[in-house]
């Protein structure tokens, strides 16, 4: 069944992250210099000392720590996130480096994004995260790589595809080299998915997400 997103402006986000928060920090000054119709409205960190902590509480937003370890099972972890992303009155939620699973309820289907640093489904999955994804793309000889912005479903690294980024693998590339030239592609990608999302120009049937164009005036 295909879905239309209805348009929202700003869009209410939480960012949901695990680590350094260059994801969140892109997204933040993205927001700050206008160029994305959205307010982060919560970060809910699953680790009590993530550097991307203090980039949130630099930035004045409301931050808290859910860890996954505190909870007896998937279920209660994803039932404490999606409970405090329901009273932060949440549109979107945004994975940003966020290492775990969860469970998606119902009334968020659709809803939660992810960002992952290569061409899905290609070196997506469990213990596909930061540098390793480099390596393993450099390690099988591609000579592309890029990114992926999709909604998040019950698998890792799997829901409908919303837009992808390529960039060249260079014979000279390290994991760090290769990580910094997707990353950038990722610093416009993640945002321009969101901008669709707050537009309602996303709509998704089955795996596929189709890109509405522009409403005329
Ligand atoms: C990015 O490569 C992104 O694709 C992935 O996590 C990395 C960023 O982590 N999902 P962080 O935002 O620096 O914590």
């Amino acid at each position: 069944m295909a879905e239309i997103l209805t348009p929202k402006n700003p869009l209410r986000l939480v960012v949901l992250i695990s680590g350094t928060g260059t994801t969140l920090q892109n997204l933040i000054e993205h927001i700050s210099a206008r160029k994305l119709p959205a307010e982060i409205r919560l970060v809910i960190s699953s680790k009590g000392d993530a550097p991307g902590l203090d980039k949130a509480r630099r930035a004045g937003l409301p931050a808290e720590i859910i860890e996954r370890r505190r909870s007896a099972s998937l279920e209660q972890f994803s039932q404490a996130i999606f409970d405090r992303c329901r009273q932060a009155q949440a549109d979107l939620v945004c994975m940003a480096g966020f290492l775990h699973l969860l469970q998606i309820p119902e009334d968020f289907q659709n809803r939660v994004m992810n960002i992952h640093p290569a061409l899905l489904p290609a070196f997506g999955g469990k213990g596909y995260y930061g540098l390793r994804v480099h390596e393993a793309v450099l390690a099988y000889g591609c000579k592309v790589s890029g990114c992926t912005v999709h909604f998040a479903d019950n698998e890792y690294d799997h829901g409908p595809i919303i837009l992808q980024r390529v960039v060249p693998v260079l014979d000279d590339d390290t994991p760090q080299s290769l990580a910094a030239r997707v990353f950038a592609e990722e610093c416009e990608a993640y945002p321009e998915a969101i901008r669709l999302f707050a537009e309602g120009r996303l709509r998704v049937e089955g795996r596929r997400v189709r890109i509405l164009p522009r409403p005329r005036r």
